[in-house]
C-alpha cells in the first residue's frame, strides 16, 4: 500500500489529536511533519518529535498537509494553506477561513464524500457543531426532505482550544464559598464555571443579533447538505464542560418521519450511535460521548408544535469528530476514491 507524507500545521487541541487519529486507524504515513510557530522537540501524544517553524519550503515533498492552527488573518490556513497546494499537497483545513469558497468542498465523509470528487487540492472541514448536528440529522433528511430546523448547542471549552480547558480547570479550583478567588478569565469574556455563555463568535453584520458560530450552523448546513434555501435558526451556548458539543434539534419535515422511522435510520447510518430509551436512562451526554468517534443520538421524539415535527439531542467529541478524526476520515476517502 502506497505510503504518504504527511504535514501537520498546528499541535494544539485538534493537532495533538490528529496525531493520535493517524495513529489509531494506521494510517498509511511514511512521515509526519509537525509544523507551528516555532522550531522546537515536542512530545505529543507519547512521541518526540521535532516540531519546524511554518514557512513556504517547509511543505515540499508532502502529499497531505492537515491544518489545525489558529484562524483568521494571521492564521496558518491563509498564511500557508495556498502556498502547501502550489507545493503540491491537499490540504484539509480545520479553520473557518475558505469553508465558503466555491473552489473548496466542505465536507463530512459519511454524508457528502462525493463533494471530494472535483477538489482543486484544498478541502475544508466544517464546523464542529455543524458536523454533529449533520452527523444526526442527515440521515433522516436523505430519507424525507426536510423544511427547516431549529439548533441549540450546548459546546464544551474544548472547542475554544487548550487555554479554554486550562481556564475551566483554574475556575473550579478557585471556586471557594459561592465565588472564584483571584482568577480572571482571558480565555473566555465571563467566568465558564458553573456557567454558561450564550454567545460563541461576535455579532455577524449580515445577520443582526446572530453570532458567527451561529451563522455557520445555516451556511455550512446548507453547502454540506446541496440545499441553498433552507431555513436554519440556531442559538450557540458556551457550557461549563470539557469534552463533547451537544446540540437539541427541532426539525420540520415536508413527510412524516415519525420516532420509529427516525431510530431505524439512525441505526444502520455510519458513524452515529443510537442512544435513546429514556426508560432506562439512555441519553446522549457529553460525558460518555467525549473521547468517542461515534456521535450519540437520542431523545428521538414528535415536535408537536409543527406539522411532521420532529426533536432530537446529539452529543458528540468536537476535537475527534468535530475535527481531528473527520479530517483524516476526509483524507482516507481521497485515498479510497483514488483522488490523491
Ligand atoms: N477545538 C475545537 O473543538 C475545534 C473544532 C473544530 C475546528 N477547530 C479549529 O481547528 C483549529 C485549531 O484549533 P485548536 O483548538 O487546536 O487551537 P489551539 O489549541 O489554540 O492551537 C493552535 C496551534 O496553531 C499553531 N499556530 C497558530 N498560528 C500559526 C501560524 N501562523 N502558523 C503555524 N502554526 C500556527 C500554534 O502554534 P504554537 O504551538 O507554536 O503556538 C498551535 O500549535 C482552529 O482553526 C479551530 O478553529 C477547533
Amino acid at each position: 500500500m502506497k505510503q504518504y507524507k504527511v504535514g501537520l500545521v498546528g499541535i494544539g487541541t485538534v493537532g495533538t489529536e490528529m496525531i493520535k487519529v493517524l495513529r489509531e486507524r494506521k494510517f498509511p504515513c511514511s512521515e509526519i511533519r509537525v509544523l507551528a510557530t516555532r522550531d522546537r522537540d515536542q512530545e505529543i501524544a507519547g512521541e518526540t518529535f521535532h516540531v519546524r517553524e511554518t514557512k513556504a519550503e517547509a511543505f515540499d515533498g508532502l502529499d497531505i498537509v492537515l491544518f489545525a492552527g489558529t484562524e483568521g488573518a494571521k492564521g496558518a490556513s491563509k498564511l500557508w494553506g495556498w502556498e502547501a497546494v502550489k507545493r503540491g499537497a491537499v490540504v484539509i483545513d480545520n479553520s473557518a477561513d475558505f469553508r465558503q469558497d466555491d473552489r473548496v468542498p466542505l465536507v463530512i465523509p459519511e454524508i457528502n464524500a462525493e463533494a471530494l470528487d472535483k477538489h482543486q487540492g484544498f478541502i475544508a472541514v466544517p464546523n464542529c457543531s455543524t458536523i454533529i448536528t449533520l452527523m444526526g440529522l442527515a440521515p433522516l433528511i436523505r430519507a424525507v426532505p426536510v423544511k427547516h430546523f431549529t439548533a441549540v448547542t450546548f459546546q464544551s471549552v474544548s472547542g475554544a482550544g487548550h487555554k479554554a480547558i486550562d481556564e475551566l480547570a483554574a475556575e473550579v479550583k478557585a471556586y471557594q464559598g459561592e465565588e472564584i478567588i483571584a482568577y480572571e478569565p482571558t480565555a473566555f469574556a465571563d467566568q465558564i464555571a458553573f456557567n454558561v455563555i450564550p454567545q460563541i463568535g461576535g455579532e455577524k453584520a449580515d445577520m443582526p443579533g446572530y453570532t458567527s458560530e451561529e451563522a455557520k450552523m445555516l451556511i455550512e448546513s446548507r453547502k454540506i447538505l446541496g440545499l441553498p434555501d433552507i431555513k436554519v435558526s440556531c442559538t450557540c451556548v458556551r457550557v461549563p464542560v470539557f469534552y463533547a458539543h451537544s446540540i437539541a434539534i427541532h426539525a420540520q419535515f415536508a413527510q412524516p418521519m415519525t420516532p420509529e422511522m427516525a431510530r431505524d435510520i439512525i441505526r444502520k447510518s455510519p458513524g452515529v450511535k443510537l442512544v435513546d430509551d429514556l426508560a432506562s436512562g439512555l441519553i446522549p451526554m457529553p460525558i460518555h460521548a467525549g473521547h468517542t468517534d461515534d456521535v450519540q443520538v437520542g431523545r428521538i421524539r414528535i415536535d408537536p408544535c409543527v406539522e411532521n415535527g420532529l426533536a432530537l439531542f446529539c452529543s458528540g467529541d468536537n476535537i475527534r469528530k468535530g475535527a481531528a478524526l473527520n479530517a483524516v476520515q476526509i483524507a482516507e476517502a481521497l485515498i479510497q476514491r483514488n483522488l490523491i
